[in-house]
């Protein structure tokens, strides 16, 4: 089966939902956690589950993206992934290293993409005033939440909504939706994945 590798920086829901997707005859396995804070909740919850963990603090390579990232690249090749996932990882990486991985590494965005690339996508999609939003999960390429969309889920904006409660309606969103791609991706199929709309019950 194909060896996964997941990056994380944060509490890593998604990780897990990841992690716990990876059963039975699924295609694929995890293989390990790498974060580049060492102190993200996700790097303990990983442990519970069994997974080999690594971090690579990105603080010790101040001004030197591609000093982190080369320690980065080694960790991950000490586990020879077929498939990298970014998990709320938080570091942009640089050309060079997603040209080493073009076509098998993923990424989750809480946006509806092409729209709200980079940060504050929650706070964005109100102050435009959209009436949905949602999430991606993509192909990583050079430029930043830009490649090609393997999936995406999405919600009904309501009149209170704040960048807080879209957050948490959508996150369970997003541990649909992640496995549900990983899973096809693995099998080599690149159709993209489209979870119904979920309307917010009154
Ligand atoms: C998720 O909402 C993910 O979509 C987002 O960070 C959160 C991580 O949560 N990713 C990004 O913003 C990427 N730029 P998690 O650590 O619980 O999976």
């Amino acid at each position: 089966s194909k060896r996964v590798a997941i990056l994380i920086s944060g509490g890593g829901s998604n990780m897990v939902a990841l992690v716990n997707s990876m059963i039975g005859d699924h295609p694929a396995r995890p293989v390990v956690v790498i974060s580049n804070d060492p102190n993200a909740g996700g790097l303990a919850k990983a442990r519970d589950l069994g997974i080999a963990t690594a971090f690579v603090d990105h603080r010790e390579y101040p001004n030197d993206r591609n000093a982190f990232e080369e320690i980065l690249h080694a960790t991950l090749e000490g586990h020879n992934p077929d498939i990298v996932c970014l998990a709320g990882f938080m570091r942009i990486l640089t050309e060079g290293f997603t040209a080493r991985y073009e076509g098998r590494m993923l990424n989750i965005h809480p946006s509806l993409l092409p729209k709200y690339k980079g940060l504050h996508t929650h706070a964005r999609a109100l102050e435009a005033g959209d009436p949905e939003h949602g999430c991606s999960v993509h192909e990583v390429t050079a430029a930043l939440d830009d490649g090609p969309v393997l999936g995406q889920a999405r919600i009904a904006v309501e009149q209170n909504d704040t960048p807080e409660t879209l957050a948490s309606r959508l996150l369970p969103l997003e541990h649909e939706l992640y496995p549900a791609v990983l899973r096809r991706f693995a099998n080599g199929d690149r159709t993209p994945v489209r979870l119904p709309i979920m309307r917010s019950i009154p």
